[in-house]
């Protein structure tokens, strides 16, 4: 479904407030327990998370559960509270988009030479939650292959058993609590298949299926099976390909959205070692040398409220970079930490030369076939105004219908071809973003996993999703998965306020343009399928002047979008691969700064991005409590014996241990202000991007989908 018509209604209408609530004021003391006021800031912390977004939560609720541990999650973007019926529900995503408010950092690309010069939007969550508070909802998993892939790349490297698909998946389940459609004639119009042993039981993250659902998604299996795609049972348990209706991030008890706030910061009783501060930007690392050559953090820099002042927190222990796949390594470069010829240019200091920073973009582009159509979707209901716009299991109403297409389906008997072109392309299309040849090899290491591995398993080359939100419109969107063409983050200022430079080098390797071209190909062949053929009407986009190889690749290369999945920016590779950080998530040359989001990843995967974030966030969370001897928490979520000093909530905590013994050895809360001018905000820098935004978001939200 696309973000459509009815976002760009919602853009004109400005932003809606939520509503009060009956059971405000207490729901409001009860979601702000560990969200701190900038002023009572400790001196310093053992850990200090940077981002408090999808990954960042999970780690400061993991960390805070060892209350030997003072924690502190410092986030840019706000609480979110303003927002927060738009943010719970889920239908409003695409109904009420968060993409054009101050909750969307709103970066854009840089103009792509192979994509007919588009500058792309990239929206990214900027608020406590990140961007599992303003996406999509879709949850699902990539596949056995793809992560036992990431960990062989990582050879013998201490740690590199913790990225195998048996950890990971362990992983992703204890973040995860599933339940079964509300009832059987939703299963049965959806056509929704599952099986509970692949799901996990006790997480803070629920992932169940829309409370309403339509007769075109149940013909999307249909159609699936008629065009030659399999239907699987169960795309969660290591076999991620097929035709199926994917888990959405939503609670069933009220139909809302459930993301890492929901999951990991608001069911928390108080800790006194824990404290979340929103509009805090992390501006910098300030590093000590030591002995041995490695730099050690010793404090973070940050500015409050988009003000230009900066303040200092120290760190005891440990720096975590959660910032996301922009963010994190937009940190590092302003710290000092990066390629030479990045820093060099952007005026900045080379503290550690470290080729591999903001390196291996990968992302996912998406192009959509669009339909008229006068079949009911959930975007007719919508805009039809009857009293079901209002209903909230209406209102929990999300695309989730996919396909992951392979290459035998994609290209037949051409596969060994286009394998073998592929592999003798490998030094003809290397990304021209860095002359390393560290960063180099660790492209030809990643392409070659991909070509070898990848290319001719089962994994999916290409998503196929089925829009429904739009009155009058359904759309097929095609999805490359594992791109060949690598990009970079960069900066081009010293001002650690200034955005860094995107370019995800789009479609730079003819390969990816030959692989979207067939997937785009059979989006249409499906539309044009029963049970499905009968409910388009014609053809809108591209129709039917686009009918040969040449005339497809000519219309996408006008039509790519971001599918909002970039990764691996900060790779989990081996240093001489212009890896960012070792199997313990460690960043090379830096004795106590880790990255823990979807930056560390080396290799894009099949699937949307947040099941591998939050297992890898709770896999991080393992290791370090584990390096600093504390025993793993219980994976019994739902326990609320703890001696937690306000249990009388009744909530069960989502978590382990509560507060039973605190070490208060840091709590005296004085601000570290080492700037001498003041620090009430000037004009918000988050802002400057906003009549940008309103442009892109006109231009572009009325031909895509929400993924
Ligand atoms: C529009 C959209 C739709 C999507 N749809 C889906 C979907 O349907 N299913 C799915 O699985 N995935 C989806 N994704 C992707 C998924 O949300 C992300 O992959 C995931 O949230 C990444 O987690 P993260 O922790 O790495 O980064 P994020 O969740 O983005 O968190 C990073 C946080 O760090 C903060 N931050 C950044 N820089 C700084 C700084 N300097 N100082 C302090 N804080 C900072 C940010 O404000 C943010 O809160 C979507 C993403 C978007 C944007
Ligand atoms: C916390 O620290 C104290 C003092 O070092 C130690 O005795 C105790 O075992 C620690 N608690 C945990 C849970 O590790
Ligand atoms: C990581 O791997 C080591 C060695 O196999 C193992 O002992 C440890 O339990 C693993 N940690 C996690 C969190 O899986
Ligand atoms: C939804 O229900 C959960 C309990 O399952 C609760 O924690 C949460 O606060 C509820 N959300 C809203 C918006 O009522
Ligand atoms: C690190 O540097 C800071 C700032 O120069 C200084 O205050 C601190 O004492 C140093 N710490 C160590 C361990 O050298
Ligand atoms: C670390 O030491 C080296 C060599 O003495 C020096 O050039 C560098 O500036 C120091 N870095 C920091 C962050 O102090
Ligand atoms: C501020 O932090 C620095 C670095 O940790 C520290 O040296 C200094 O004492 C702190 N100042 C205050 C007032 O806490
Ligand atoms: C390419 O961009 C130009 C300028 O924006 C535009 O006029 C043209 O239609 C685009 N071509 C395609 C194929 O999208
Ligand atoms: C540098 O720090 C890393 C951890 O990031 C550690 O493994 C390594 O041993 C350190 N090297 C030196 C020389 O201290
Ligand atoms: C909850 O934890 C307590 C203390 O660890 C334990 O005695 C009790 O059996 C647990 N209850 C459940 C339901 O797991
Ligand atoms: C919580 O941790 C403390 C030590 O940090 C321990 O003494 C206490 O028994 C734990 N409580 C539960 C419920 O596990
Ligand atoms: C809770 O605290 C009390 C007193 O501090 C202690 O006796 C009891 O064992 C604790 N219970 C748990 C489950 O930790
Ligand atoms: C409290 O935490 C600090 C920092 O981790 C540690 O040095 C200290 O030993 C702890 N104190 C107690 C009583 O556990």
């Amino acid at each position: 479904m696309r973000c459509s018509l009815s976002v760009v209604l919602a853009v004109g209408a400005g932003l809606v407030a939520a509503a009060p609530h009956a059971h405000e004021s207490r729901e409001t003391h009860l979601r702000t327990r560990n969200i701190i006021d900038s002023t009572t800031i400790a001196g310093s912390y053992d850990f200090v998370i940077v981002g408090g977004g999808l990954a960042g939560l999970v780690l400061g609720a993991r960390l805070s559960e060892d209350a030997n541990h003072t924690v502190l999650v410092l986030e840019a973007g706000g609480n979110g509270d303003e927002y927060r019926e738009r943010i719970d529900t889920p239908a409003y995503a695409y109904y009420e988009s968060l993409w054009p408010t101050e909750l969307n950092w709103a970066f854009t690309t840089t103009p792509q030479p192979n994509a007919n010069n588009s500058v792309c939007p990239w929206p990214r969550g900027k608020v406590l939650g990140g961007s599992s508070a303003i996406n999509g909802m879709y949850l699902n998993r990539p596949g056995e292959i793809e992560v036992n892939a990431w960990q062989d790349m990582l050879g013998d490297m201490d740690g590199a058993e913790n990225w195998s698909w048996e950890s990971m998946y362990a992983a992703m389940k204890k973040s995860e609590t599933f339940s079964p459609p509300v009832d059987s004639s939703i299963q049965q119009e959806a056509a929704i298949t599952y099986n509970p042993a692949s799901h996990g039981s006790q997480g803070p993250i629920h992932m169940s299926y829309p409370g309403f659902t339509l007769p075109l998604v149940g013909a999307w299996s249909s159609a699936a099976i008629n065009a030659g795609v399999d239907n699987t049972q169960d795309a969660y348990g290591g076999e991620n390909w097929g035709a199926y209706v994917a888990t959405s991030a939503i609670n069933p008890a009220n139909w809302t959205r459930s993301y890492s706030r929901s999951g990991y910061l608001d069911p928390l009783p108080p800790r006194r070692n824990y404290g979340v501060v929103a509009n805090a930007q992390v501006t910098r690392i300030l590093f000590n040398n030591t002995s041995g050559g490695n730099l050690t953090a010793y404090a973070v820099e940050y500015a409050l409220n988009g003000g230009d002042a900066k303040l200092t927190v120290g760190v005891n222990k440990e720096v975590i970079l959660a910032a996301g796949t922009v963010g994190s390594p937009t940190v590092l470069l302003y710290s000092g930490v990066g390629p030479k010829d990045v820093l060099d240019a952007a005026g900045v200091e080379v503290l550690s030369d470290l080729p591999g920073v903001g390196q291996h973009l990968q992302d996912h582009i998406s192009v959509t076939v669009t339909w008229s159509s006068d079949a009911e979707t959930a975007g007719t209901i919508y805009n039809d105004n009857s009293s079901e716009k209002n209903d909230p299991a209406f209102l929990s109403y999300v695309n989730s219908a996919t396909a992951y297409v392979n290459s035998s389906l994609l290209f037949g008997n051409g596969v060994s071809g286009l394998q073998s072109n592929i592999l003798g392309e490998i030094d003809q299309y290397i990304p021209n973003t860095s002359s390393d040849t560290g960063v180099i090899s660790g492209y030809k290491a990643i392409y070659g996993t991909t070509a070898n591995t990848i290319l001719t398993s089962p994994i999916g080359l290409i998503e196929l999703v089925i829009g429904l939100s739009t009155d009058g419109a359904i759309q097929i969107g095609a999805n490359l998965q594992h791109p060949f063409s690598h990009g970079q983050i960069s900066i081009n200022s010293s001002n650690p306020l200034d955005y860094p430079v995107i370019n995800p080098n789009y479609l730079n390797h003819p390969a990816d343009v030959e692989i979207l071209r067939e997937g785009v190909k059979l989006a249409r062949r499906l539309g044009e399928t029963e049970p499905l053929a009968s409910a388009m009407i014609k053809e809108t986009w591209p129709g039917s002047d686009v009918q040969t190889d040449q005339e497809w690749e000519d219309w996408l290369r006008g039509e790519v979008f971001t599918e909002f999945h970039p990764s691996s920016t900060c790779a989990m590779l081996p240093l001489e691969q212009g890896g960012v950080v070792d199997a313990n998530l460690r960043v090379y040359g830096l004795s106590n700064v880790r990255v823990a989001d979807a930056s560390v990843p080396p290799m894009s995967f099949s699937a949307h991005l947040m099941s591998s974030t939050y297992g890898l966030a709770e896999q991080a969370s393992t290791i370090i409590r584990g390096f600093y001897n504390q025993p793993p928490p219980s994976t019994k979520h739902h326990n609320s014996t703890t001696n937690s000093t306000s249990s009388s909530n009744g909530r069960s905590s989502g978590n382990g241990n509560g507060t039973a013994i605190l070490n208060t050895t840091n709590v005296p809360p004085t601000i570290n202000d080492t700037s001498s001018t003041s620090t009430n905000s000037n004009a918000a820098s988050s802002l400057n991007c906003w009549p940008l935004l309103m442009t892109v978001a006109f231009l572009y939200l009325t031909s895509r989908l929400l993924l």
